[in-house]
């Protein structure tokens, strides 16, 4: 039934791929959607260990249970359990479920305000728990199910303080930051695959959501889930943190449909997530029915795939299929239809793209400027998106990626690769990392399109003259023959909105300087959620777009931004050998703006 209807979803996209036949955004596979059956913030029944060495009333991982006892309960076996509210937050909740007549010496806990949230110091001088020191809490609770066998594959999102093992029914679905091997309690906060300056934690609290577990373990009837959660073995800072919900798929599918990202000149990747774990790969070619070309992922099953289509012959139409070979389950396999996109541009070709910004927050608004947009882009044989940051709301959140930016985003994004940088608002977490696939270290990359290179750099971390980023920066902008130079990143340097003028400081120290110096004719912003275009300013036009769903802000022009409009907007750009041209479109297809730069055609950058 899945197959037929994926097959009939594929001959029809296969009919409205070619290039003159749609106008309308084509529509995206039905994505998953999933039965929460532990919503966040439930009710839970907290036990801890109460053994009392050397008279500290202790939750102390090293006296604790092996895991699996624990999470073997029986329904109803719930002596010693105290029952707690959601999210646990800090040590104190920890304290009163667990009842004040089992904490004889209370008084030595006291909470420290002012730290952070959630944040309690266990003030015992002595008796805190010694460097290193292991402490483990148990929490679990049921639900009820009534048939297992309907289920495909179960997700999870969890969020801790150090460290969390979850069963269901005794057995082990989740680890997280728990070395292997360590039954309750040591604990690995490196993410070995995140470059240093990228951040794991928000907030020093981790955020993690499994995908496609496999739902084997399930029973009809009561399900009982526990978790064993660690707390930091540093001597007492940052107690506990926990929430976490539980989701049900009932049919293998799609949770991302697949989507592009650009890489440098002629290669372009094909990211998709399922909710069953298995294998990607993309068949390509040059027409619909001649999928030619096999490139496959890394040999690993999981939810996430990336496949790289390389050396794609320019300016050509390239016809894509994502396939996922499930690795058991109900359904064996998981396909996209067909789909098409355009390749990169030759030198001297005149094309466009289109950029915006700031799409977090209204998924409704993003959605609504995606199908404006995809109108324009196929209109205009746009060949690439860039995005000027603040993607989703908060980094870390799973449902906010989804809703604010996947779901509103992933019509154009199966047409047109896209191009991100960094805002303030992702707080440069590793999920920005785990979903985007684009060029170099993913934060600061440089490529080319045409007679065009870009820059994207990351505002939100160090740029100063002297770090990493900035000296890449200057080397990289150096080192460009392009004829024209584009910077795209978040702060603006010179602000539309009253209340940030005169605008980012620093990237007026350290950026502005840059860009003059190596000859920027365009710097593509957000942060600002509006359109702005700046005079020229030593030579560098600074373009604000940052009205992509996020609520828009008071616009004021000034001497420097000759325009400063309050609207949810994109634009379109076109590079071309003479001229470098854009329009500012707005949520109801109103043009804001219209402004060109031109350049003899012979000439090339200044040396
Ligand atoms: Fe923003
Ligand atoms: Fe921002």
């Amino acid at each position: 039934m899945n197959l037929l209807r994926l097959l009939v979803a594929a001959l029809v996209a296969a009919s409205v791929s070619l290039p003159v036949a749609a106008r309308e955004l084509p529509p995206v596979l039905e994505l998953e959607r999933a039965d929460i059956v532990v919503a966040k913030g439930a009710d839970w029944s907290l036990w801890a260990e109460l053994q009392e060495p050397a008279g500290w009333p202790q939750l102390q991982g090293f006296v604790a249970p092996k895991g699996e006892a624990k999470a073997g309960l029986r329904a109803g076996d719930l002596q010693g359990w105290s029952p707690v509210a959601l999210p646990l937050d800090g040590r104190t909740e920890a304290m009163q479920a667990i009842g004040a007549a089992k904490f004889a010496r209370e008084a030595h806990f006291r909470a420290r305000a002012g730290i952070g949230e959630g944040t309690l110091l266990l003030d015992t001088p002595g008796r805190s728990p010694a460097v290193g020191q292991r402490t483990t809490l148990y929490l679990t609770r049921t639900f009820e199910l009534a048939e297992p066998a309907s289920v495909v594959s179960l997700q999870s999102e969890l969020e801790f303080a150090a460290g969390a093992i979850v069963y269901l029914n005794g057995v082990e679905i989740i680890r997280q930051q728990v070395l292997p091997g360590a039954e309750a309690a040591s604990f690995s906060a490196a993410v070995p695959t995140m470059p240093t300056f990228v951040k794991a934690t928000s907030m020093e609290r981790w955020q993690r959501t499994s995908l496609a577990i496999p739902p084997t373990m399930l029973r009809a009837g009561t399900n009982r889930i526990t978790v064993a959660l660690h707390r930091h073995p540093d001597g007492g800072h940052r107690a506990f943190w926990f929430d976490m919900d539980l989701r049900l798929h009932k049919r293998a599918g799609f949770i991302k449909t697949p989507y592009l990202q650009g890489g440098d000149r002629d290669w372009v990747t094909v990211s998709w997530e399922t909710n069953v774990a298995g294998f990607g790969g993309v068949r390509w070619g040059l027409a619909p029915d001649r999928l030619d070309r096999r490139v496959v992922a890394p040999e690993i099953a999981g939810a996430h795939h990336e496949v790289t289509l390389t050396e794609l012959p320019p300016n050509s139409t390239i016809y894509y299929r994502a396939e996922t070979d499930a690795v058991k389950g109900a359904t064996a396999r998981v396909d996209a239809p067909v789909r098409s996109f355009r390749s990169q541009p030759l030198k001297g070709e005149t094309y466009r793209f289109i950029a915006y910004g700031d799409v977090r927050t209204n998924a409704d608004i993003h959605a609504a400027l995606t199908r404006r947009m995809w109108d324009d882009a196929l209109a205009a044989d746009a060949r690439f998106v860039v995005n000027t940051g603040d993607l989703t709301d908060l980094g870390a959140p799973w449902d906010g990626w989804q809703r604010e930016f996947f779901e509103p985003a992933l019509p154009i994004m199966s047409r047109l690769p896209f191009f991100a940088s960094l805002g303030n608002h992702e707080g440069n977490h590793e999920s920005y990392y785990h979903y985007m696939a684009l060029p170099g270290n993913e934060a600061w990359y440089t490529f080319e399109r045409g007679d065009a290179a870009f820059f994207a750099i990351n505002s939100s971390s160090d740029f100063e003259e002297g770090t990493a980023q900035w000296r890449w920066l200057d080397g990289a902008l150096a080192a460009s023959k392009a004829k024209w130079k584009l910077v795209f990143f978040h702060h603006p340097p010179f602000a539309c909105t009253p209340e940030r003028k005169p605008g980012d400081l620093r990237v007026q120290t350290h950026l502005v300087p840059l860009f003059e110096k190596h000859h920027v004719d365009m710097a593509l912003l957000g942060h600002d959620h509006l359109y702005g275009r700046s005079r020229d300013i030593n030579g560098v036009r600074y373009v604000i777009t940052g009205g992509g769903g996020a609520p828009t802000y008071p616009a004021e022009s000034d001497a420097i931004n000759e325009v400063c409009i309050s609207a949810h907007h994109y634009l379109v750009v076109e590079v071309a050998p003479d001229h470098l041209s854009w329009t500012a479109t707005d949520i109801d297809g109103k043009q804001l703006d219209a402004f060109s730069l031109t350049k003899p055609p012979a000439a090339s950058s200044p040396p």
